[in-house]
């Protein structure tokens, strides 16, 4: 019998689902919120409200794609945390009563673990290799930084993490004061291509540790742009491209610190990104280039692994099912889940 997971993943402004056979990648159906574009940043209170109406069409459209019926079904996996409190209780709603009307496994998943385990998805006709364990991931997003020693698909520690902001938020907030719409970083990463990276310097903060702090740098750069707006009007405008290059150029410097020191205190030499800002094209290339320098194996997933999406729920929800490790009714949604150790 094959093991046909349903993942669900709505822990943010995506609603997404998706469908995983036996470890093979059978669709991965993804909603965005266009509605928060206008605020600048995500709405929980709109979030959860798109989520609730999205979710039933986007179910219904992975379990199209796939080909399959909801009879196929083995077990649903769904997003319980980290997440807006709101969002993440349609997700884990909508699996519990699928699971209980189809009377198969609930299986509560950790969205930060899932964005590790987008390296394991397999895609029908592409070939890749797999990370061996252990190995290091520097998991950036919207929400997290951190860099994880993954022992195996469900054991993981975390070596370091942000004391303050993350990585993503670093991105959007500085975006946001260049006046880029969000989300940020994509705006940042596009505008960055043309610009020169070493035009302006701005501090690189540093932890003394494994850890990462990005506060700094978002107020130094605010400072930085409203004093020189204010002696050279139009500063902005006409610098624009360098400014995005600079400042991408100096996350990806404090990124890659202590992603490099982690790899040599740990003597783990394969190494993988995960999480939205893994999209960077700049962070792409360093972590690749550093591979290529210092006869690292880097893993770096395919930009639609990167953002959210349900596929990392569905694979990690399946290597818990080989498991057993199912849930009961009565979970609930954690706003501040942590990942495993
Ligand atoms: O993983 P994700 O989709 O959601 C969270 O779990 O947070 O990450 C979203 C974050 C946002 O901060 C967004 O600006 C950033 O990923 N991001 C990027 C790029 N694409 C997405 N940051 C820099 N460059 C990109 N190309
Ligand atoms: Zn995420």
């Amino acid at each position: 019998m094959p093991i046909t997971i349903l993942g669900i993943e709505s822990s943010c402004d995506d609603t997404a689902a998706s469908v995983i056979t036996d470890g093979i990648l059978c669709s991965n159906v993804i909603a965005g919120q266009d509605v928060h574009i206008r605020y600048g940043g995500v709405v929980p209170e709109l979030a959860s409200r798109a989520h609730q109406q999205n979710i039933v069409p986007v179910v219904d459209l992975a379990l199209r794609e796939a080909g399959i019926s909801k009879h196929d079904v083995s077990a649903v996996g769904f997003t319980r945390g980290p997440g807006l409190m709101g969002s993440l209780l349609v997700g884990t709603s909508f699996a519990k009563g699928f699971a209980l009307a189809m009377d198969i496994p609930l299986v509560e998943v950790n969205h930060l673990q899932a964005h590790i385990l987008v390296h394991f998805i397999r895609e029908p006709g592409i070939s890749k290799e797999f990370p061996s364990f252990p190995f290091i991931c520097l998991l950036v997003s919207g929400g997290h930084t951190q860099l994880v020693l993954v022992k195996d698909h469900l054991s993981m520690e975390v070596l370091g993490q942000t004391i303050d902001d993350a990585a993503g938020e670093a991105f959007d907030k500085c975006a946001k004061i260049m006046g880029l719409p969000y989300p940020g970083g994509p705006w940042i990463d596009r505008h960055a291509r043309d610009g020169d990276a070493e035009a302006f310097r701005f501090a690189r903060p540093s932890t003394g540790n494994l850890n990462y702090s990005f506060s700094g740098l978002k107020t130094s750069f605010l400072y930085f742009v409203r004093d020189a707006e204010k002696k050279d009007p139009g500063f902005l405008e006409r610098n624009l491209n360098d400014l995005c290059a600079s400042l991408q150029h100096t996350i990806i410097q404090v990124l890659m610190v202590n992603l490099i020191n982690a790899s040599e205190l740990t003597g783990v030499k394969e190494i993988a990104l995960a999480g939205g800002v893994a999209a960077n094209s700049g962070l792409r290339k360093a972590v690749a280039d550093y591979g290529k320098q210092h006869g690292r194996q880097v893993y770096i997933p395919r930009p639609a692994f990167t953002t959210d999406n349900a596929a990392m729920i569905a694979i990690n929800a399946y290597y818990k099912y080989l498991k057993n490790e199912f849930s009961a009714q009565n979970i609930v949604p954690e706003a501040r889940l942590k990942i495993s150790i």
